[in-house]
């Protein structure tokens, strides 16, 4: 790295980072433009996971940034309790319209983390004014991550979170065991035949805890974060017909696959299951402008609107839900989309991605590879003592060959951006290819 340009880099603790690593071997990001970074000593990488899976447009993207810039010109901030402004309701009008029927309904937050929270939190409401009160718990999934609030580390399922903020987590969870068992689906494209039977441990945990004690169950119709772990076919399909069935509502944690990773506006849509309540984050702004949010089924919505009318039906809220600015670049983001068509686009490009994606299947150290939509897995078999440094060598090597890789522990994951070409997706794989001949 060019050290004159170097900032200081001491005081900034940076989240999900080795910090001492990266100090003493920083890769700064200066610049983005489409599905290319340029880093602080000039070099072009690939951005291999769309930002951290929030940049389906690329970046640069004029609409959005005049959006913004006219936003910030006209109205920077105004507050939403009690007053509101035009855009927070045009794009909840538009979320509206692209989630399933009946999901109507748009509360919103600035992250991911937070809309968990508020869909936990809706959920607990909703029961407790239908007369239901004791219904409470939660039930989440291992591997799952769904952000970093007490609701998502209670309800989240990966284990070091677990250790060491145990102690703060809600007291009424419970999880189902995660879908992924390499024994039977090493090497799957798209969903694996095999696992369905797993959501019938739901069966088991309410057989446990009895029905009127379960507010929601909350999974990631595809995990992301532990590794693009697919969902076995059915397997939702018996989560959704179980919760329906014994009163629990069901929720989406779509933060990543919300709209158009798996070639669908939502995962619901591409799988062919409606849940309750779908969460939302990153791809909804392009990843410009943070927001989050949930789409609540109306009547879930419609339940808590009781009392005289003066009363805040839910008592919950963030200075910034439906941020102004946030809700501009919203606009322009979802605006493109459609008319680029680049869900559509999505979808044509992941056959690509697959084909490319299980070509590796015989390169050194590879230990499984899984795909679905726009995203891909590979596994690598760990470095016997020294779990998770293989792929971080990956990584190191991916910037000398030109590609920006995610990895969490031994898995290096790849959801390229919409707007990538044909060849740029080849490229990076024929990158990657070159990155796992260089491993030792
Ligand atoms: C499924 C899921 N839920 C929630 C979150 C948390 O979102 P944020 O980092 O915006 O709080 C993430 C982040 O990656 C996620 O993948």
């Amino acid at each position: 790295m060019n050290t004159a340009q170097t900032p200081d880099l001491s005081s900034f603790w940076m989240p999900f980072t080795a910090n001492r690593h990266f100090k003493h071997h920083p890769h700064l990001i200066v610049a983005g433009q489409g599905a290319y970074f340029t880093l602080h000593d000039g070099r072009r990488v690939f951005d291999c996971l769309s930002g951290l899976w929030c940049t389906p447009l690329g970046h640069g993207r004029p609409e959005i940034t005049d959006a913004v810039r006219a936003q910030l010109a006209e109205l920077d901030f105004a507050p939403t309790f009690q007053v509101g402004h035009p855009k927070a309701f045009e794009l909840a009008s538009r979320i509206a319209r692209w989630a399933p029927d009946g999901l109507n309904r748009v509360f919103f937050s600035n992250s991911g983390s937070e809309a968990v929270d508020s869909a936990l939190k809706i959920a607990i409401a909703y029961h407790q004014a239908r007369g239901d009160a004791r219904r409470v718990r939660i039930i989440g999934r291992e591997r799952a991550y769904h952000g970093v609030g007490i609701g998502g580390i209670s309800a989240g399922g990966i284990a070091v979170n677990r250790r060491t903020f145990g102690a703060l987590a809600a007291p009424f969870v419970d999880h189902l065991p995660h879908t992924h068992d390499p024994a039977q689906m090493r090497f799957s494209r798209g969903q694996p035949a095999w696992g369905a039977h797993l959501a019938d441990v739901l069966e088991r945990l309410i057989a446990l805890h009895d029905a009127s004690t379960i507010a929601a169950v909350i999974v990631e119709p595809m995990q992301g974060s532990t590794g693009v772990i697919v969902p076995p076919v059915g397997y939702l399909d018996k989560l959704r017909e179980i919760c329906t069935r014994h009163g629990i509502l069901l929720i989406f944690d779509e933060v990543i696959t919300g709209f158009g990773r798996l070639g669908a506006n939502f995962a619901a849509q591409r799988l062919n299951v409606t849940p309750d309540m779908i969460v939302f984050a990153k791809a909804v702004t392009n990843g410009t402008v943070p927001l989050g949010g949930v789409i609540v089924e109306q009547s879930i919505h419609d339940a808590l609107m009781h009392g005289p009318d003066q009363t805040i039906e839910l008592f919950h809220g963030y200075t910034y839900s439906g941020h102004p600015v946030a809700c501009a670049a919203g606009l322009a983001a979802l605006e493109v989309m459609e008319r680029e068509r680049l869900i559509e686009r999505a979808r044509d490009l992941a056959p690509i991605l697959e084909q490319e994606a299980h070509a590796l299947r015989e390169e050194p150290h590879v230990a499984d590879i899984r795909n679905i939509g726009l995203a891909a897995a590979i596994d690598l078999t760990p470095r016997p003592g020294a779990p998770g440094a293989r792929a971080r060598a990956a990584f190191e090597h991916g910037i000398d060959a030109g590609l920006l890789l995610r990895f969490t522990g031994d898995t290096l994951a790849v959801a390229p951006p919409f707007i990538s070409s044909e060849e740029d997706i080849c490229r990076m794989f024929a990158a990657l290819r070159g990155v796992l001949r260089r491993l030792d």
